[in-house]
């Protein structure tokens, strides 16, 4: 007898995000004052020009009707000028695709890339959704695994080690999330220099350039490397740069053949994106980055806070993160040590422990493919952070 689900979707995994989640979201409905470190969204609305341009767009009947699966030209155009001012890339037009948010970008560019047995580079911590996309495509997912010692950035010497005959795909992503680690530019040339020297893909997710910190730089590894030529899919969207996490509008720049195809995939999917969101986005990219800089201060002040109140923790180990709205702490030293009458073995379990008593809700490293660690965003308000964390501390100071 057949199964009802097939194979390829059962083996999907749940989101360990989205449960964590929806546990916290549970027990704050069961009238408990959770404080979730679990979110990966701005905590702040989307700016009102951006809104204002949606609702404009709305009343106009041009907007109710479909438009071309790829994107609004003119979104298409403000998405590659956009990208010239803040990556240095010069890209026509019609090499972007407008998706349903950055995640659609993501699974898209592994479809249309990869056969299946073909072997993509992944550096572990890696965030949810890419080994899900890579398997869905049929591609094998290979692990470089970080860790704090080295800041989680990975060598040449270390993806070199990885690499085989069917390696295709590098995925590259700076800033990370959930480290928030940030490729200085001389690592970045580095690695697009050895991926060009191998013919490999270099899949690059841009979602954060705009969350760094301090004296440290965003570089596009599109620009920084031109050896790699045409095989590089840039991805990247309005979401966390605009608070837009909501209006699912992102994008994926390409060579025109496999633009051309994921477009052709995306037609059958999805077709355009919702217009008036795709108006809204329009708002955005055109728009300056004011915005942007008033949201980064904040999430620089929680930051520091964050880093330096989990460091006074005995146990947690926090390298200061330099990029995107994470902190990467390795909690290892905590496990297996007795604490409010139970001895968690794994970080999964002692988050679950924090989340009952001390009703903090953060992810564990295992839903990012290292054990031992736990990512908590830094996106909320300044009193609820300095609140959960204290939780923390006085909870986890109890550990013996
Ligand atoms: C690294 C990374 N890439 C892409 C995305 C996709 O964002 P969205 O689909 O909301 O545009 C996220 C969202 O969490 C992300 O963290």
């Amino acid at each position: 007898m057949s199964s009802r689900i097939s194979a390829r979707i059962s083996a999907i995994s749940e989101s360990a995000t989205l449960a964590v989640d929806a546990k916290a979201k549970a027990m704050k409905a069961a009238g408990r004052p959770v404080i979730g470190f679990g979110a990966g969204e701005p905590d702040f609305p989307t700016p009102g020009y951006i809104v204002e341009a949606a609702v404009e767009a709305a009343h106009d009947p041009r907007f109710h009707k479909y438009t071309p699966a790829g994107g609004l030209p003119e979104l298409k155009q403000a998405i590659a000028d956009k990208t010239l001012r803040d990556s240095g890339y010069q890209v026509d037009a019609s090499r972007v695709l407008v998706t349903n948010g950055g995640k659609q970008a993501v699974y898209q560019a592994f479809a249309t890339l990869l056969d299946p047995g073909d072997e993509v580079l992944v550096v572990a911590p890696y965030w949810t959704t890419y080994p899900e996309a890579i398997k869905l495509a049929g591609g094998v997912q290979v692990d470089v695994v970080t860790d704090e010692t080295t800041g989680y950035l990975a060598s040449v010497e270390q993806l070199e080690a990885a690499r085989t005959e069917r390696t295709k795909v590098l995925l590259f992503v700076s800033p990370s999330n959930p480290t928030g680690a940030v490729y200085p530019r001389e690592q970045v040339e580095a690695i697009g220099r050895w991926a060009a020297g191998h013919g490999l893909w270099v899949v690059t997710d841009e979602i954060y350039e705009h969350l760094v910190y301090g004296e440290t730089e965003f570089t596009s590894i599109a620009t920084a490397v031109p050896e790699l030529g045409d095989k590089v899919v840039i991805l990247n969207g309005v979401a966390k740069t605009y608070a837009m996490t909501g209006w699912r509008v992102g994008w994926l720049i390409g060579p025109s053949d496999v633009v051309k195809a994921a477009t052709n995939l995306q037609s059958h999917a999805t077709s355009n994106v919702c217009n008036v969101a795709q108006v809204a986005a329009l708002a955005a990219v055109k728009g300056d980055l004011s915005a942007v800089a008033r949201m980064r201060e904040a999430f620089d002040r929680r930051r520091r806070t964050m880093v330096r109140m989990l460091n006074e923790i005995p146990g947690v180990v926090c390298p200061e993160p330099q990029g995107a709205f994470y902190v990467y702490p390795s909690v290892k030293a905590l496990l297996g040590k007795e604490l409010r009458g139970r001895r968690p073995q794994t970080s999964a379990e002692l988050a679950e422990l924090i989340l009952e008593e001390a009703e903090v809700a953060v992810v564990p490293g295992e839903a990012f493919g290292t054990p031992g660690y736990f990512r908590l965003s830094y996106a909320l308000g300044d009193d609820d952070l300095v609140e959960g964390v204290s939780r923390l501390q006085k909870l986890l100071s109890e550990a013996v």
